[in-house]
């Protein structure tokens, strides 16, 4: 009786044990960025509603004049994003991902003048977002 409840404990134990240590290690699973500082998401917000971005695209709503934004930071590179968001008009000349993207939208985007801090902001906003979207 003793030992049977003396096994008992120790399952219990072994459980209470074991269990938290799986949930948590496949949390780290997930979880493989440090999480994103969400005044810098705020920020990213507000570039990307002010400079008129969502006159050619959406976030997850379809293509307009400009391709679904939804899920670009698992379809790019960070480089490769954050060349584009400084310079889109050269880029269109010069890289192979961005002519692709022009024989399917014909308009080019416009270089809305963001600065590097813009950009990082953006790009954080765009992460957040893509927080939903499976690798
Ligand atoms: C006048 C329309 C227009 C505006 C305004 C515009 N874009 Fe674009 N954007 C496009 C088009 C069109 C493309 C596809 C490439 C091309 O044809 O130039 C594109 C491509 C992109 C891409 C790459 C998408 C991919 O799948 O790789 C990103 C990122 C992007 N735009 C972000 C922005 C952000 C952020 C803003 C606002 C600061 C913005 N765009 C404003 C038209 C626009």
């Amino acid at each position: 009786m003793i030992m049977t409840r003396c096994i008992n404990t120790i399952s219990v134990l072994t459980l209470a044990v074991v269990i938290p240590l799986f949930f948590s290690a496949s949390l780290f699973a997930e979880d493989n960025s440090a999480p994103l500082d969400n005044s810098l998401v705020e920020k990213g917000k507000i570039v990307y509603d002010s400079n008129g971005c969502a006159a050619c695209h959406t976030l997850g709503g379809g293509k307009l004049a400009g391709p679904d934004l939804l899920g670009v930071t698992k379809r790019r590179e960070e480089q490769w994003l954050k060349k584009w968001l400084k310079s889109p008009d050269t880029m269109i000349f010069t890289d192979p991902i961005a002519k692709e993207m022009l024989k399917e939208y014909f308009v080019p985007m416009p270089n809305l003048g963001l600065n590097d801090e813009q950009i990082e902001q953006l790009i954080i906003y765009f992460k957040k977002i893509d927080e939903q979207v499976k690798d």
